[in-house]
Formats: C-alpha cells, structure tokens, sequence
C-alpha cells in the first residue's frame, strides 16, 4: 500500500524573505522553511542534529544553512551535516502553488 501524502499550504511566498528561515508547525512536526537567494525554496526538519539549535535561525548560504549555535553546517537539499560533522535531517518536499508555499508530508 502506498504511504497517504499530504500537501500543506504554509503561507505566501512573499512572507518567506529571501536567505532566511521561516518556522511553520505541522502537527507535531517544526519545519524550517527557506527562501534562497535563486529563487527555490527548501523546506527541512527545524532541529540541529548536534544539539537541538533552531536551524530557521541560522544563515543561509546558497545551499546550505548554518546552525545559529555552534555553526554545524547542513545541506538544505538532502539534510546531510557537512564534514567534519556528520549527521542528517529530515528533509521535505516543496512546490509552489499560485504563489503559495506548499509542504509535501
Ligand atoms: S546545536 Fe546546531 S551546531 Fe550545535
């Protein structure tokens, strides 16, 4: 049997500045959506592997974030801890929809 997908709409590209986090609650997920500077927008897991930092909080840098507190950087496409730290995160699938932002759970 196929997994049920859900598509959430988390709010208006416009409200997602560029090169920075927006923190959006899905039931009992916290995801950190970005805007990049190309335009794409990533959506993953809010939570730094390391020690829980706010990852919506951190800098964006092309495309990669890092971790407001101890500057872990993380792969906004396929969530994996860059070297030479390591772990990864979960990351979500996105699509824009009439400007909409929307969340593939
Ligand atoms: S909590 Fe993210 S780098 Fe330490």
């Amino acid at each position: 049997m196929k997994a049920m997908r859900y598509r959430i709409k988390v709010g208006s590209l416009n409200d997602i500045p560029e090169r920075l986090g927006k923190t959006v609650k899905i039931g009992p997920n916290e995801i950190a959506i970005f805007r990049l500077a190309n335009g794409d927008i990533r959506a993953i897991e809010n939570r730094c592997p390391h020690k829980g930092g706010v990852l919506a909080e951190g800098m964006v840098s092309g495309e990669y974030v890092y971790c407001p507190m101890h500057d872990w950087k993380i792969n906004l496409k396929d969530g994996k801890v860059q070297a030479p730290d390591f772990g990864c995160i979960k990351t979500y699938e996105t699509e824009i929809q009439n400007g909409e932002v929307i969340v593939i759970l």
